[in-house]
């Protein structure tokens, strides 16, 4: 006699989902830019999206790319442990807020940052040197702004002087934030900002220039010194205090260990933030960089939003809010 076993619904679909390829849910295509009526089950369109990505190039082939495409398995490990910690929630993650902080700190006297009798610097981990930049750039600009307005003067035309070589965040904050950008052109045999023609450039008007150590274009560092010395030149004569910010994202962990001596950071007196990229180094992937302040009176009070809904007093300057993935990086 044969047996025939009947399957109840239940049993069938699920037997339907442990082969996927032969599922009607991978026959009848899926609306492109609407939700679909029918739901399909997790397996199948994990399979569904994970092939449609076969099409994207291979990371690990990409040589072309500013950041680097592979991390030690014990870092993928630790981020897939740490990946539903939304760590914009300090006073429930306080560890990796703490970790932050050590990032912060270590880059900071990297960098030779003045720092004060608590010893802890001030800066803030970001998604890359771009947002880094947009909160340094905010932090002239406001700074600049009340100088101007304790003063009695205009305060609606402010500008930036940089090389023209600067990397696309430069035009985005210009652009996003209503600052005027004063680009130093680049000449034949001469592709970094020329720090004279960048202090003729300087006007009352200006919050900041800007200087590159690495240069996107060929990797090339720009005379901060020399900057530096030309500016409080011009500041002493005019009585301005015009700073610099370096844009040390490509740059900002070569420097330190390959030319200790070249005094390019903190060493300086008119650099007053820096931002480097964690993820241009190798062995990181995209998603991290920092700012670093040399001291409390150039971030602004009135930047940093101290939020007390999830628990505690939490002060945060960032463009970004709910945030998963700890920069263990
Ligand atoms: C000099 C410079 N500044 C800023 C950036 C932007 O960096 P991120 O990709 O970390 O936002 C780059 C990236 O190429 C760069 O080379």
């Amino acid at each position: 006699m044969v047996l025939s076993v009947v399957q109840s619904a239940e049993e069938s679909s699920s037997a339907f989902i442990d082969s996927v390829f032969a599922s009607r849910y991978v026959q009848d295509p899926l609306p492109r830019y609407n939700l679909s009526e029918k739901s399909i089950p997790k397996e199948a369109a994990y399979q569904i999206i994970h092939d449609e990505l076969l099409l994207d190039g291979n990371p690990r082939l990409n040589l072309a790319s500013f950041v680097t495409t592979w991390m030690e398995p014990e870092c993928d490990k630790l981020m897939v442990e740490a990946i539903n910690k939304n760590y914009v929630d300090m006073d429930e993650y306080p560890v990796t807020t703490e970790f932050q902080n050590r990032c912060v700190n270590i880059i900071a006297n990297l960098f030779n940052a003045p720092v004060d009798e608590t010893r802890r610097a001030i800066g803030v981990g970001t998604v890359g040197s771009s947002e880094a930049i947009m909160l340094a750039g905010l932090a002239f600009k406001r700074r600049w702004q009340n100088k101007r307005k304790a003063q009695g003067k205009p305060y609606d035309k402010p500008n930036i002087v940089t090389g023209a070589n600067v990397q696309v965040c430069w035009e985005k904050f210009a652009r996003y934030f209503e600052v005027e950008l004063k680009e130093v052109k680049l000449r034949e045999g001469y592709y970094v900002m020329d720090p004279v023609k960048a202090v003729e450039m300087v006007d009352e008007n200006t919050i900041c220039v800007g200087a590159i150590l690495g240069s996107t274009l060929n990797g090339e560092f720009e005379d901060i010194k020399l900057l530096n010395d030309l500016l409080a030149k011009k500041n002493k004569m005019t009585g301005w205090d015009t700073p610099i910010h370096v844009d040390a994202a490509s740059g900002g962990f070569v420097a330190p260990f390959l030319y200790p001596e070249l005094e390019w950071d903190f060493r300086l007196p008119l650099v007053k933030s820096i931002n480097v990229s964690g993820h241009k180094y190798g062995l990181v992937y995209a998603g991290i960089g920092w700012v670093i302040w040399r001291s409390k009176e150039d971030l602004p009070e009135e930047l940093i939003f101290h939020i007390n809904y999830l628990g505690a007093d939490q002060p945060t300057f960032t463009l970004n809010f709910s945030k998963g993935k700890p920069d263990f990086k």
